[in-house]
């Protein structure tokens, strides 16, 4: 259920630290929520003016020198750098994104960077992803046969079928898409959001897999799949430049031609 209130002690209190890169002659302001459970405080903002001579191109270069050099506590995941492990996801500017494929350049002003919206925090830019990893468990996931091959026997695809599959195994469960879905912030207690589905979808166009009419079973609900009001904001945010609506609507597609 929407909480429409914030909780008290999830309220923006105060200014933070703020750093300076004293004679620098290219320099930028970058604006970070922060917030330690175990401090028993608000969260904050804290400011750090970087050196752009001095600094990596990429948001997430921005974040790891503050880290090396700056303040050691400040907290966010990150892992391959080359927009593929999908870990360092935020909000930036406004914007969900990754870090590591964000260009400082390409954005105006002040940076702000707050974790991703309507997630439980766990710590600075960190979110608890425990329920949308649920949501992931719950599609089952992975290929599903009931028909056996010989032993060694591989599932062959035509190149027709393959090609299915381009726009969705590409997703790296960011989760930017579901962030900013309004519907997913609403009813992410039973709605799927934009990434699952998506996933949902990857393994319904697959041709080996033989629990179609299992999957649309599951998926049939007034608010699993069905919340979905084709708002858009899940393609516009993707970083991998794919359509989790689309992938919606061919689900929606399925589940009418067989009723
Ligand atoms: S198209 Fe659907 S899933 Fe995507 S943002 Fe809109 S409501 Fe959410
Ligand atoms: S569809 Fe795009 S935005 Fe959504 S989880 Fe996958 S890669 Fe991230
Ligand atoms: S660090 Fe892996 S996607 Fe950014």
């Amino acid at each position: 259920m929407a909480t429409l209130t914030l909780p008290k002690n999830s309220r923006i209190t105060g200014q933070g630290q703020a750093y300076k890169a004293d004679g620098a002659a290219r320099s930028r302001t970058f604006r970070i929520y922060r917030w330690n459970p175990d401090s028993g405080e608000n969260p904050r903002y804290d400011t750090f003016e970087l050196d752009l001579d001095q600094t990596g191109p990429m948001v997430l270069d921005a974040l790891i020198k503050i880290k090396n050099e700056i303040d050691p506590t400040l907290t966010f995941r990150r892992s391959c750098r080359e927009g593929i492990c999908g870990s360092c996801s935020m909000n930036i500017n406004g914007k969900n994104g990754l870090a590591c494929t964000t260009a400082i350049e390409d954005l105006k002003g002040e940076v702000r960077i707050t974790p991703l919206p309507h997630m439980e925090v766990i710590k600075d830019l960190v979110p608890d992803f425990t329920h949308f990893y649920a949501q992931y468990a719950s599609i089952r996931p992975w290929l599903q046969t009931v028909s056996t091959e010989p032993s060694g026997k591989e599932r062959l695809q035509s190149p027709e079928q393959r090609a299915k599959l381009d726009g969705l195994y590409e997703c790296i469960l960011c989760a930017c898409c579901s962030t900013s879905c309004p519907s997913y912030w609403w009813n992410s207690d039973k709605f799927l959001g934009p990434a699952i589905l998506l996933q949902a979808y990857r393994w319904l166009a697959d041709s080996r897999d033989e629990m179609t009419g299992e999957r649309l079973d599951e998926l049939e609900d007034p608010f699993r799949l069905y919340r979905c009001h084709t708002i858009m904001n899940c393609a516009n945010v993707c970083p991998k430049g794919l359509s989790p609506a689309k992938a919606i609507a061919e689900i929606k597609k399925m589940a009418a031609e067989r009723a």
